[in-house]
């Protein structure tokens, strides 16, 4: 069994909508030995990470760096998963209005630090979310179930 995590929070409803959409192409593949677990990143509980084959982080840009919510989620997990979790494959989605540099830039630097992996670039959403955003989160969703269902993460 594989297990991927979700780890977002969205307080206007465009990154769940992004993270939704991401989970539909995950759950789309039909893989059975694959575990979804969607948290929020305020509430998850660190160890939950121990047992993530993956993760996929979504965040708003706020004040040109991640949410508060996510530097919370990563402020918390930081020691309990620093040596655990090395080699980590992660993705991450920024949902912003006008940029998005300073959210990818500002999670990069921890999961650096952290020794994740990632996955593919960050997917960065910017302004009013349209039907393409949406299929393209779907789409990466069902990449990254095939990529842990394969192994190759
Ligand atoms: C306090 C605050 C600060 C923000 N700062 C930025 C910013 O620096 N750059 C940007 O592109 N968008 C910024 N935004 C816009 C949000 O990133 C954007 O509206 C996002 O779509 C909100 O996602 P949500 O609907 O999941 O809450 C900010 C929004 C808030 C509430």
């Amino acid at each position: 069994m594989k297990t991927l995590i979700v780890v977002s929070h969205s307080q206007g409803g465009g990154t769940k909508k992004l993270i939704t959409a991401l989970i539909d192409g995950v759950s789309g593949q039909l893989f059975p030995e694959l575990e979804i677990i969607i948290e929020d990143s305020v509430t998850i509980e660190p160890e939950k990470i121990l047992k993530a084959d993956a993760i996929v982080l979504g965040t708003t840009e706020n004040f040109g760096y991640m949410s508060g919510a996510l530097k919370h989620f990563f402020d918390r997990i930081y020691y309990p998963c620093l040596d655990a979790k090395r080699g980590l494959p992660y993705q991450l989605i920024v949902n912003a209005d006008t940029d998005g540099f300073g959210a990818v830039n500002s999670v990069e630097k921890i999961v650096i630090g952290l020794g994740w992996k990632r996955i593919d670039k960050p997917l960065v959403f910017k302004g009013k979310i349209t039907p393409k955003n949406l299929s393209d989160c779907k789409d990466m969703g069902g990449t990254i179930a095939a990529g842990l269902e394969m192994g190759i993460f």
